[in-house]
């Protein structure tokens, strides 16, 4: 076996998953295919990974393959008891784990750990570990609805070391088109990274979150538009880190440049122009708890877009006439909030950030502020990391130092729940 160093992260020393101990457990669904490119990419961001195959997985995946993307060697169920082994395999793998993913998660291995029958190696393992678990379900939409397996599921749920991530809807292998196919890569990895940076923490569950993310696009002609840089990242983390600690939540979002699979499990309500935006957060705005408004509104409007295609000669005296300022979305938000509701604003500057932050703050009057630079290329939009200030009640503020935007995610969302705390909730919630 190779040593155990971790390769360098692409993300740089700073990702949470770089150096960690990940165990990915593999049952037995067709979804199982889909793992050794989670393997591999836990490795690029220079996690240290074992694989264990159940014996169903083992004729749907190779254990050649993951061996060799893990640099390690991968355990089938032949491995379990052997006379060279000091300890039993499972035992080791359980306390080697800091934390373990376990996908695709069948009906047979949910039911198997559900009841603590500890009869395979990848059973037995699962029973044994006490680091976080991260369990991502696959099955057939009859299976994933059958009584047994809601009923495990619902169990799952209770347990304070297990992050259940609910399979999405789609076509499944069967043919069949519903629920029961697996979480994407992309979210499998975002989830293990929020399982590093916040455990296994629901304590948004039963409070509604509504996020805004993304820039808006104010069209000058059918070809041209005023719009801004904003990819939103920032906002669609903080959904789904919200998601991922109990939240049932909303998200309003302009045109997006984020890895598309990070939306699966949200509520999206896509938008393109600021009238559209405050038009579809009106209606969401009552039932929710929070507000987090991390888009990037565009400032200023075509009094009444053309119809018709410019051509260039018109342009110029097009751009100097005609503009209207967008109205400001949160401040409209912020007059007509009910009492409990606690708002999130975000501030994007150029140049000093915490004395334009504090001006902005008083202007808008939510209840937190974050201001970040937005002239850096390591923070700000579109970057990975983020870094600024947090405005709060009371004159509070807090500088965040250079910071992945998931952590910055967890972090505000635990701001956002300490004010809330101090609050009563607008209404009992449930997903609809
Ligand atoms: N915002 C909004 N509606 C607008 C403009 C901004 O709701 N028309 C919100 C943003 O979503 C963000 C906050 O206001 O939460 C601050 O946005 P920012 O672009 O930093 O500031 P502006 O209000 O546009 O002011 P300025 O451009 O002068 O910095």
């Amino acid at each position: 076996m190779r040593s155990e160093t971790p390769v360098v992260s692409s993300l740089g020393p700073a990702d949470p998953l770089a150096g960690r101990r990940v165990l990915v457990l593999i049952s037995g669904s067709i979804a199982a295919v889909k793992l050794p490119l989670v393997v591999s990419a836990l490795v690029q961001r220079g996690a240290l990974v074992r694989c264990v195959l159940s014996p169903s997985a083992e004729r749907l995946v190779s254990a050649v393959a993951l061996a060799s993307l893990s640099r390690a060697p991968c355990h089938i169920e032949s491995d379990q008891w052997s006379h060279r082994a000091a300890r039993p395999l499972h035992i080791e793998l359980a306390e080697w784990a800091e934390v373990v993913l376990v996908a695709p998660l069948s009906a047979t291995s949910l039911a198997r750990w559900v009841q603590g029958l500890a009869d395979t190696l990848l059973a037995s393992t699962l029973i044994a570990c006490e680091a976080p678990v991260l369990a991502a379900p696959a099955m057939n939409s009859a299976m994933w609805a059958a009584p047994a397996v809601r009923r495990n599921w619902r169990e799952l749920q209770g347990w304070e070391h297990v992050l259940p991530l609910e399979p999405g809807s789609g076509l499944l292998a069967c043919d069949r088109v519903g629920d029961g196919r697996m979480a994407a890569p992309e979210l499998l990895l975002l989830a293990l990274e929020s399982l590093v940076l916040a455990g296994c923490r629901r304590d948004w569950r039963g409070r509604r979150l509504l996020v805004s993310a993304g820039p808006t696009r104010e069209p000058l002609d059918p070809a041209r538009c005023l719009t801004n840089f904003s990819s939103g990242r920032m906002g669609v983390l903080l959904a789904q880190a919200a998601r991922l600690r109990g939240a049932s939540v909303d998200l309003v979002h302009g045109p997006l440049t984020v890895v598309p699979e990070w939306l699966e499990g949200l509520r999206c309500h896509p938008v393109v122009t600021a009238a559209e935006m405050e038009a579809a957060l009106g209606p969401l705005q009552g039932g929710a708890d929070a507000i987090a408004m991390a888009a990037a509104v565009a400032d200023h409007r075509r009094r009444a877009p053309q119809a018709a295609k410019l051509p260039k000669q018109a342009l110029t005296d097009a751009l100097r006439s005609d503009w209207e300022a967008v109205p400001d979305l949160l401040a409209g938000l912020v007059q007509r909030r009910p009492p409990a509701q606690v708002i999130l604003g975000f501030a994007a500057q150029s140049g000093e950030v915490l004395e334009q932050a504090r001006a902005k703050f008083a202007r808008k009057g939510c209840d937190l502020l974050f201001a970040n630079p937005i002239d850096r290329t390591d923070a700000g939009f579109g970057a990975a990391s983020n870094e600024g200030w947090l405005l709060g009640p009371g004159e509070r503020q807090r500088p965040i130092g250079s910071t992945g935007k998931l952590a910055l995610a967890h972090e505000l969302l635990s701001a956002l729940a300490e004010v809330m705390a101090l609050r009563a909730p607008v209404q009992a919630t449930a997903d609809p």
